[in-house]
């Protein structure tokens, strides 16, 4: 699929999963392309037909400039008690509704903005959808202070990670700590993986999201939008 019809699918899929969004919610909203159509239908949406949110939490600095751009204010996700729906975009989207996420490195916040929002929602074209996670490096996000370690630990572990890199200096990611890519594909065991980084000291978290999305959007070549559950 090339990137032209993607972006069309992407669009499709987020201009359908905006129509969830309703006057009054407390909404949280991801991050990447595909969130970026999803936002600007919410400020058309705001324009014209007046679309009032009682709070909006962003995963990023790039969509709360969006938002903010289209008028809406954002608040911190400190001050909202629990979120009624966040959408948000996804790297790879298994059978069992587990997906990697944090491909655009936003990883961190996009995983604490879905433990505290009631549902969350997926947008995605169906290159993105697969049976068993994998074909997409998992994202994790590491603190400075022990990178190094870790990173020879992930190699140590056969997890072949890399750095992400920005041209030619390692990304800093919003809470400036370091992104490693593991190349594990498939992941052979998501539970087990997830556990052993949410165990590793030094991990400040990581892409596999396990048990957090409930629905998704997604927008297929044939023209169908399909909304899994
Ligand atoms: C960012 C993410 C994005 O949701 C994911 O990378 C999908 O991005 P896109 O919609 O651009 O394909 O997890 O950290």
């Amino acid at each position: 699929m090339d990137k032209e019809e993607q972006d069309k699918l992407k669009k499709q899929a987020a201009v359908r999963a905006a129509g969830l969004v309703k006057s009054g919610m407390k909404l949280g909203v991801g991050t990447g392309s595909t969130v970026a159509f999803l936002i600007d239908e919410l400020g058309r949406r705001r324009k014209e037909e007046g679309l009032k949110l009682k709070a909006v939490v962003t995963t990023s600095s790039r969509s709360k400039k969006q938002m903010e751009e289209w008028g809406f204010k954002v608040d911190e996700l400190s001050s909202v008690t629990q979120l009624d729906l966040t959408i948000d975009g996804a790297d790879r989207l298994a059978a069992n509704f587990d997906g990697i996420k944090g491909g655009g490195g936003a990883l961190t916040m996009e995983k604490n903005v879905a433990v505290n929002s009631q549902k969350v929602v997926w947008i995605v074209d169906e290159s993105k959808v697969v049976d068993r996670l994998g074909g997409f490096p998992l994202p994790v996000e590491v603190l400075p202070i022990s990178c190094e370690q870790n990173f020879q630990r992930f190699k140590n572990a056969g997890l072949n990670p890399q750095w992400r890199m920005s041209g030619k200096e390692r990304l800093v990611t919003h809470y400036g700590n370091y992104i490693v890519d593991l190349n594990v594909d498939p992941v052979p065991v998501p539970e087990g993986l997830a556990a052993y980084l949410d165990h590793t000291v030094g991990v400040v978290e990581h892409g596999l999201f396990l048990d957090m999305c409930e629905e998704a959007i997604i927008a297929h070549s044939d023209g169908t939008i399909e909304d899994r559950q």
